[in-house]
C-alpha cells in the first residue's frame, strides 16, 4: 500500500458541485427542526416527485435496491451496510415489520455472499414504545446476524438515547458479539464510553454526531467536535475492537492515516466508513490504496428524517435538490 498525497489537499475535488461550507449554524438548526415535523415528512415521503431528489442520498425504496447498490460496490472493492430506513415508529406492529424487514434483508446479504452488515436504529424497532419489545427484536436480529456471519450496527440516535442503546448494545455483545455500537465525538462523554467499550472488546463506529443537542451535552463548536473525533480515533487505534471511522472530513481522514502509518498498525485492523452518495472521490481512493471501505447504504419509504439531516450537513445539497426537481 503506497500513500500519496495528503487527502486535504486540493487535488481531490468535493464529489459535490457546489464547494460550499457545511458549517453554518442558523441553516443545520433550520434543517434539523424540519427533519421532526411530522406533517412535512408526511406530504414530502408520498410526493411522486421525491424520487427525484432522494436518489442521490438513498439506493431506492426496495431491499433489492440496496442489494443492487451493495453488488456495485462490491466491484470497486467496498462493501456496505444496508439501512432499512425508519424511526421513532409509533405502534408495535411498525416495530415488527421493521425487524422482518431487517431479517430478510440479512438472508439475502447471506444468500447473495455480499458480505454486509446492517445498520438500525432501536426506535426504528420500538424503543419509544416499550423497552422489553425493542430488545426481543433485536435479540432476534443480532442471533440472525450471528448465524449468518453478519453484523449488526446500531446507529446512535439522539442523547436521551444513549444510555438505552448502550444498555443493548452490551447485553447483544454478551449474547452474540455480532453488533457495532456508534459513538458520537459532539457528546462529551463519549471518551468514558469509548474506554468502556474498549475494555469490554466492543467494535465501535465513530461519526461526528448527527442531531441537534444541548451545549451541557455536546461540543457546540465544531472544531472541538474535530479535535474530539481525533482523540477518539486514537483511542480505539490504540486498543478498540475492529473500529470504524465514519467521516468525510478530509483532514480527520489524512491525521487518521499518518497515525495508521506512524503506529504500523495494519490496514485489516480497522475500517473507514462513509455515507452513500457522499464524497465518492473520497471513497474510491481510499479503497484504491488497499483500505477497507464500508458504505452505508439506506433504502425504503420512510427517508425524510434521514434525508433532512443530509441536509442540515451540508445545505449546498438544497441546489441539487432544487436543479433535479426542475429538471425535465
Ligand atoms: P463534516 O460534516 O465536517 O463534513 C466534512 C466534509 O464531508 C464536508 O466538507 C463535505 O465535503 C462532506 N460532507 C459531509 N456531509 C455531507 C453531506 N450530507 N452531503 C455532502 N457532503 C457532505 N450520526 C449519528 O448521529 N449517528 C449515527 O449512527 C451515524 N452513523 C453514521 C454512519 C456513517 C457511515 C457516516 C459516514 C456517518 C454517520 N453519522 C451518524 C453522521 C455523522 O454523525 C455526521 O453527521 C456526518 O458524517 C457528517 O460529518 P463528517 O464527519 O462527514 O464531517
Amino acid at each position: 500500500m503506497t500513500w500519496k498525497a495528503p487527502i486535504a489537499g486540493g487535488a481531490y475535488p468535493c464529489d459535490n458541485e457546489v464547494a460550499v461550507s457545511a458549517s453554518n449554524p442558523v441553516l443545520r438548526n433550520s434543517f434539523l427542526y424540519l427533519s421532526r415535523q411530522g406533517w412535512l415528512r408526511r406530504w414530502t415521503e408520498t410526493s411522486p416527485l421525491s424520487k427525484r431528489f432522494t436518489g442521490r442520498f438513498v439506493a431506492g425504496n426496495t431491499l433489492d435496491d440496496g442489494l443492487r447498490v451493495c453488488r456495485e460496490l462490491r466491484s470497486q472493492s467496498m462493501s456496505a451496510s444496508l439501512d432499512h430506513l425508519g424511526e421513532n415508529v409509533a405502534a408495535l406492529p411498525e416495530a415488527d415489520a421493521a425487524r422482518d424487514a431487517y431479517l430478510t434483508a440479512l438472508h439475502r446479504i447471506y444468500d447473495d455472499r455480499l458480505g454486509a452488515t446492517v445498520s438500525m436504529k432501536l426506535t426504528s424497532l420500538g424503543l419509544d414504545i416499550s423497552e422489553s419489545a425493542c430488545e426481543r427484536n433485536t435479540d432476534s436480529l443480532v442471533s440472525k446476524a450471528k448465524e449468518t456471519g453478519s453484523r449488526i450496527e446500531m446507529d446512535m440516535e439522539s442523547a436521551e438515547y444513549t444510555d438505552r442503546t448502550l444498555r443493548l448494545v452490551h447485553l447483544m455483545h454478551e449474547r452474540y458479539a455480532s453488533v457495532r455500537a456508534v459513538i458520537q465525538a459532539y457528546l462529551y462523554r463519549s471518551e468514558n464510553d469509548i474506554a468502556d467499550l474498549c475494555r469490554r472488546g466492543v467494535p465501535v463506529r465513530l461519526c461526528k454526531g448527527a442531531y441537534k443537542e444541548p451545549p451541557n451535552v455536546a461540543f457546540p463548536d465544531k472544531k472541538d467536535v474535530d479535535a474530539n473525533y481525533v482523540k477518539l480515533a486514537k483511542m480505539l487505534l490504540d486498543s478498540g475492537a475492529d473500529p470504524a471511522f465514519a467521516t468525510h472530513d478530509p483532514a480527520i481522514l489524512d491525521e487518521v492515516v499518518a497515525y495508521v502509518k506512524q503506529r504500523n498498525i495494519p490496514a485489516a485492523r480497522f475500517e473507514f466508513q462513509m455515507l452513500y452518495g457522499v464524497r465518492r472521490d473520497l471513497q474510491k481512493r481510499l479503497a484504491g490504496e488497499g483500505y477497507r471501505v464500508r458504505i452505508y447504504v439506506p433504502y425504503g419509504d420512510a427517508w425524510y428524517p434521514y434525508f433532512m439531516r443530509r441536509l442540515a450537513e451540508r445545505p449546498a445539497n438544497v441546489l441539487f435538490l432544487v436543479r433535479n426537481l426542475f429538471r425535465t
